[in-house]
């Protein structure tokens, strides 16, 4: 199986580099320098020189309060970027596989989201992704859309590497409490993703790590995995301003994960995991 990466220099596109290491794969892994996305000349160039069995899109500008004050941008690399991608995809034939989020979704629900549930984004970041799940399934019905959320893991900014910068400087940390979701370590992502491409998944899926908390017990479970003494105080999001909204419960649903027999560790085992790898 050949696999072009595009959003390889990524969190999760490193994690994907490091996991894919079966012999019988060749993996390409892309970066911004190497093709910007938004230049579908480029991407279709580069598509056809590869010609990948597979296509893994994690490209995408990830700043949700950046993309609050840069719509143009948010839609140029989240939106358009995709489609150029799965335009090229067509043309020779490739699989696609795309990250999305759990930002499509409003967070009213109080019950688990299901690949099904109605999009209803809130946020700038929300709707580029939710946009470009909907050209994709246009462009290529058969592509594959795996929803994750809060991800983190070594080699990039992620919450636990804030949570722990701050830690080491302040004795209080205030931390919402009103938002619940999934935490994802970006190596149980990948190889998620690889089990996806190699039983040749379709359609909507989710993926993250098994259990939901607030923003609040995940640092309580950093700090106190780091044996540190900070204390972490919670706050409702109310009293935290930030540029862009975010939803109050992103819980995704296994269930469509569990159809391809994939189960995923608990974000506990994970995060233990990933304060291992960050400390070694
Ligand atoms: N982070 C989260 O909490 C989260 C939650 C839900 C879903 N997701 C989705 O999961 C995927 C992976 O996220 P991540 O945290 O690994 O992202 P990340 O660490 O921010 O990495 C983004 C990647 O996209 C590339 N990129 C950005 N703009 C580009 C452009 N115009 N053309 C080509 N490449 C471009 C970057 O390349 P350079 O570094 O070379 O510039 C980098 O490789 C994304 O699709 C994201 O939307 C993330």
């Amino acid at each position: 199986m050949k696999t072009l990466i595009f959003g390889a220099t990524g969190l999760l596109g490193k994690a994907l580099l490091r996991e894919w290491h079966s012999p019988r794969d060749e993996v390409v892994g892309l970066g911004s320098r190497d093709v910007d996305i938004r230049n579908a000349a480029r991407v279709r160039e580069v598509v056809d020189d590869v010609r990948p069995d597979w296509i893994v899109l994690t490209a995408a500008y990830t700043d949700v309060d950046g993309c609050e004050q840069k719509p143009e941008q948010a839609f140029a690399v989240n939106r358009d970027g995709p489609v150029n991608v799965a335009e090229a995809a067509k043309g020779c034939g490739a699989k696609l596989l795309f990250l999305s989020s759990d930002y499509v979704f409003d967070g009213g629900k109080k019950s688990p989201y299901e690949v099904d549930d109605k999009r209803n984004p809130q946020s700038v970041y929300g709707r580029s992704k939710a946009e470009a799940e909907m050209r994709l399934q246009e462009i290529l019905p058969g592509c594959c859309i795996a929803r994750t959320s809060w991800l983190f893991g070594v080699g990039g900014k992620c919450f636990p590497d804030t949570i722990l910068k701050l830690a080491g400087t302040r004795p209080v940390l205030d931390v919402v409490n009103d938002q619940r979701g999934c935490p994802t370590y970006s190596i149980d992502l990948a190889r998620a993703v690889i089990e996806l491409c190699r039983k040749n998944a379709r359609g909507i899926v989710h993926v993250t790590n098994a259990g939901d908390c607030s923003w609040f017990d995940f640092a309580q479970e950093i700090v106190r995995g780091a044996g540190l003494a900070t204390e972490v105080r919670p706050v409702s999001t109310a009293q935290i301003a930030r540029p862009a909204p975010r939803p109050a419960y992103s819980v995704l649903s296994p269930t469509s994960l569990r159809s391809y027999r994939i189960e995923m560790p608990t974000w506990h085992d994970a995060l233990r995991r990933y304060l291992t790898e960050r400390t070694s």
